[in-house]
């Protein structure tokens, strides 16, 4: 998965932006508009001001992908009068991304690894749309007793075939209920490694993560007997991860409670799990009112792409929101 994806020549993120939007394979809350980055904006200011206003202070977007949600970020906080001291910066580790954020965004930091920062820790506010689940993961099966995981044979590139656990997923696998023989799902095994360097870039502050997930009692329910990988080619969802490799997008939910114990075991505390659409409405209820009476075509715009990022039948209940204090 990790070279179907991310290979820097021949995986899916390697090449130039292009997978996320209408015109890609599938959209996200980015895809809907300016709004999202707008109203994270608001978030991100009043956790700013809440921590006294720190001098000098850093966000830290991964996953910026074609680098809008970035753009929208920064010119909400610079209108806002917010961005008093802030150092953006991307950390995109495939080459041909940071290219094309170098120049649409040349005051932002586009560093491989938040590794760059280790010596000039700041207060922060890290955050990701869309990035956990795209992180690789291990599919496995219960035989009833114990669990095996579905790997590439290197004779056969065509076909799965299945191994014993290898030892990150046996760790993992340590924290799941036994399942019946014939039970599919999915592991994470990289969390902790891909929070690490992200974590000590902090001199305290905020990480929130917004995806698809569910806590482990949901994710690993008994009836979710397939689990929860898709892959993705012109908003299409297919189940194959080997159909077409570095051309399709390959995915699964997130395990918010292996995720909130891997932001713990990195020195964060959870001080937020919640719907999309709730956290939003709140952070949004200052522009909501500046919105009242306003009946021109852009304000009703705005008010359309609100309902579709927090309606529940839409993407409001769809993404969960965890954020966790540093
Ligand atoms: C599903 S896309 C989401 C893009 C964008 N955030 C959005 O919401 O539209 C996932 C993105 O995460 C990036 N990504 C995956 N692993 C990463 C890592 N270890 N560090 C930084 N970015 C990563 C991918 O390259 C890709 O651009």
């Amino acid at each position: 998965m990790a070279a179907a994806l991310y290979d820097p020549a021949e995986g899916y993120y390697g090449r130039p932006a292009g997978q996320v939007g209408k015109a890609g394979d599938f959209i996200t809350s980015v895809s809907v508009g300016p709004l999202f980055g707008r109203l994270l904006a608001r978030h991100i200011a009043s956790w700013h001001q809440q921590a006294g206003s720190p001098e000098r202070w850093r966000i830290i977007e991964t996953g910026a992908n074609d680098s809008s949600l970035a753009g929208d970020i920064i010119s909400t906080l610079e209108r806002l009068s917010a961005d008093a001291g802030l150092e953006y910066a991307i950390i995109e580790p495939l080459p041909r991304l940071a290219q094309d954020q170098r120049k649409r965004l040349p005051g932002v930091a586009i560093v491989e690894s938040a590794e760059a920062f280790a010596g000039d820790p700041l207060p922060s506010f890290v955050f990701g749309n869309e990035v956990i689940d795209a992180l690789p993961f291990h599919v496995i099966e219960s035989d009833g007793i114990a669990w095996i995981e579905q790997g590439v044979t290197v004779d056969d590139a065509g076909a799965f075939a299945w191994h014993p656990l290898g030892p990150a997923a046996a760790e993992v696998v340590g924290n799941l209920p036994v399942m019946p023989a014939g039970y599919r799902t999915e592991i994470r095994c990289g969390v902790r490694d891909f929070l690490r360097p992200l974590a000590a870039a902090m001199a305290g502050g905020r990480m929130l993560w917004i995806d698809y997930g569910f806590p482990q009692d949901d994710y690993y329910h008994e009836a979710r007997t397939t689990g929860t990988l898709r892959t993705f080619s012109r908003h299409r969802a297919g189940e194959d991860p080997l159909d077409s490799p570095g051309e399709i997008d390959i995915t699964a939910h997130v395990d918010f409670t292996a995720l909130a114990r891997d932001l713990d075991a990195t020195g964060g505390q959870v001080v937020r799990f919640e719907p999309q659409g709730s956290f939003l409405t709140r952070v949004a209820s200052p522009w909501l009112l500046e919105m009242e009476g306003r009946t021109d075509d852009t304000t009703k715009k705005e008010l359309r792409a609100f309902q579709t990022l927090t309606h529940p039948g839409h993407l409001g209940s769809r993404f969960h929101v965890m954020e966790a204090a540093f």
